[in-house]
C-alpha cells in the first residue's frame, strides 16, 4: 500500500514555529522533504535546551532514522547547505548518509546575493529581502539561464560559475559597479563553492524516483514548507513576497508529487501574528502590546536577526490560508505567550477606513489592505503556566474557549498547540468546529 504523505505550510508570513511542528511529526516520518525556498527561510529547532538554526536542511534532519530529501522547488546554495551539514556532523547528527539533493534543483550562485542586494537598493518599494539571492536565484530560473545541482556532476564547478555569471552579465546587469562586484564574489567564493560542491556531490541524485520508489514501498513521507501562504508569489502580498509558491500547491510541483497523493495538510499559525520584511499588516501592533508580543515571543529573525513587527491574530487571513492550502488541520503555536495577555484581541473582520463597511473575506491586495482596520473580538487571558499540559482537557477554560473560537471561523479542526518552546511543550488534539 502506498504510504502516506503530510503537508506542513505556514499560514502567514513566516517563522509560525513550523519547525516545532515538523519536528515532531518527522519522529512518524520515514522521508523528510524540503520543497520550496531556499536559505532566506529559517526554521529553530530546540532540542534539550539547545536552538539549532537550519535554513536549507528539513527541521526532520533531527530524526535520525528518516530519509532527508532536498526537492528540484529548492534554490540551493551550496556553500550555506554544507556548512549547515557540517556543523550538524560535528555535533554527533549524522546527515549525509541518509541526504538526496534533487539533480534538478536551482542552484544560488555566488552573484546572486549582489543582485539582491543592488535590486532592492533600486527599488522604490522596497520588499525587505533576506538578502540570500533567492529572488535573483528564481529569476534565473524562469529565465532559463541558472544552473541545476546535476550540472556538477558534469561540469567543473569553477567553470559553471563563470559561464553562468558571464552569460548574466550578457543579458544585462544594470550597473556596472553590479557587474564588478558580481564578478569579485565569483572569485572569492570559487573555493568555498567547489569545497561545498565536492562535499555535496555524493548526495546529488534523481530525487522524483527515488521519492516515488519510496512511497510506493509504503513509506511515509513528511513535505517541510518553507516561508508561508501570505509570501506566496501568486496569492501573498504581492509585491512584499518572496520568489516562489511556498502554498501546499506549490510544494507538491517543489517535490514533483501529484496533489492526490497528498492526505493532511496542516497549516501552522502562531496565536498571535508576526511579519518580517515590509508589506500590510492589519492587525499590527505599533504599541505596548506589539513590543510585549515581540519580547514575550522573541520574535527576532532567526535568517536576519531583524526584530519582527507583532500583531494580533488575524483570523481573516488565517481562513483564507485555510482555503487555498485546502487545510485539514491547524497548529496553533505560542499559546504560552498570547495567555500572558490579560484579554486578547482576535482580528473577525476588517472596517474599510475609506467607506466604512465590513469585509469578512481576505484579499492580498495590497491597496486593500492597507485600507482596512481590524474588527475585534476580545478573549480572557491570563492562562498562567501551561507548558506541562499535555490535553486540551487540561488548558484553563479561557484558554479553550479561545482555541475553539478559531476552529469554529475557519471550520478547521486544530490538531496541534504550542506551549511551550521546548520540543515537548506540544498537545496533539482534535479540537474540531462546532456545528451552529
Ligand atoms: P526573499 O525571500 O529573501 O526574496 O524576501 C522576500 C520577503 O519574504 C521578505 O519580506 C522576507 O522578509 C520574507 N521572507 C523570506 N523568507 C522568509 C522566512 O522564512 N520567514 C519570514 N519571512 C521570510
Amino acid at each position: 500500500m502506498r504510504g502516506k504523505v503530510t503537508a506542513v505550510v505556514g499560514t502567514k508570513w513566516g517563522d509560525e514555529g513550523k519547525g516545532k511542528i515538523i519536528d515532531f511529526l518527522a519522529q512518524r516520518a520515514d522521508v523528510v522533504a524540503r520543497a520550496t525556498g531556499g536559505s532566506n527561510a529559517g526554521h529553530r529547532v530546540v532540542i534539550n535546551g539547545r536552538a539549532y538554526p537550519l535554513h536549507l536542511l528539513p527541521s526532520g534532519v533531527f530524526n535520525s532514522k528518516a530519509k532527508i530529501i532536498i526537492g528540484n522547488g529548492v534554490l540551493v546554495d551550496p556553500v550555506i547547505l554544507y556548512k549547515e551539514i557540517k556543523a550538524l556532523e560535528d555535533d554527533g547528527f549524522k546527515v549525509m548518509n541518509r541526504l538526496y539533493i534533487s539533480e534538478k534543483a536551482q542552484v544560488v550562485l555566488p552573484y546572486h546575493p549582489i543582485l539582491d542586494a543592488a535590486e532592492e537598493k533600486m527599488r522604490t518599494h522596497k520588499i525587505g529581502t533576506t538578502k540570500r539571492g533567492i529572488g535573483p536565484a528564481a529569476q534565473d530560473k524562469y529565465a532559463r539561464w541558472g544552473i541545476s545541482m546535476g550540472d556538477f556532476l558534469e561540469q567543473k564547478t569553477s567553470t559553471l560559475i563563470q559561464n553562468a555569471c558571464n552569460e548574466k552579465m550578457k543579458m544585462g546587469v544594470p550597473r556596472a559597479a553590479t557587474q564588478e562586484d558580481m564578478v569579485i564574489a565569483c572569485e572569492l567564493q570559487e573555493k568555498e563553492y567547489v569545497e561545498a560542491v565536492e562535499y555535496l556531490k555524493p548526495c546529488i541524485c534523481d530525487t522524483i524516483s527515488l521519492l516515488h520508489d519510496y512511497l510506493d514501498s509504503g513509506e511515509n513521507i513528511l513535505i517541510e514548507g518553507a516561508q508561508a501562504t501570505l509570501l506566496d508569489i501568486d496569492v501573498g502580498t504581492r509585491p512584499y513576497v518572496t520568489s516562489s509558491n511556498p502554498i501546499a500547491a506549490g510544494m507538491c510541483v517543489g517535490i514533483a508529487l501529484g496533489p492526490t497523493y497528498v492526505s493532511e495538510i496542516i497549516g501552522v499559525t502562531k496565536a498571535y501574528e508576526s511579519r518580517v520584511g515590509e508589506g500590510p499588516f492589519p492587525t499590527e501592533e505599533f504599541g505596548e502590546d506589539g513590543k510585549r508580543i515581540r519580547e514575550w515571543g522573541h520574535e527576532y529573525g532567526t535568517t536576519t536577526g531583524r526584530p519582527r513587527r507583532c500583531g494580533w491574530q488575524d483570523l481573516v487571513a488565517l481562513r483564507y490560508a485555510c482555503r487555498v492550502n485546502g487545510l485539514t488541520g491547524l497548529a496553533v503555536n505560542h499559546l504560552d505567550t498570547i495567555g500572558k495577555f490579560k484579554k486578547i484581541k482576535v482580528c473577525i473582520g476588517y472596517r474599510n477606513q475609506e467607506t466604512g463597511k465590513t469585509v469578512f473575506n481576505f484579499n492580498a491586495n495590497t491597496k486593500f489592505l492597507e485600507k482596512m482596520e481590524p474588527i475585534y473580538e476580545e478573549f480572557d487571558g491570563d492562562f498562567g503556566d501551561i507548558s506541562h499540559v499535555s490535553s486540551v482537557a487540561d488548558l484553563p477554560e479561557s484558554a479553550w474557549w479561545y482555541l475553539q473560537y478559531i476552529a469554529n471561523y475557519t471550520g478547521v479542526p486544530i490538531r496541534y498547540i504550542g506551549v511551550g518552546p521546548s520540543r515537548e511543550d506540544l498537545i496533539e488534539c482534535d479540537l474540531q468546529p462546532m456545528k451552529e
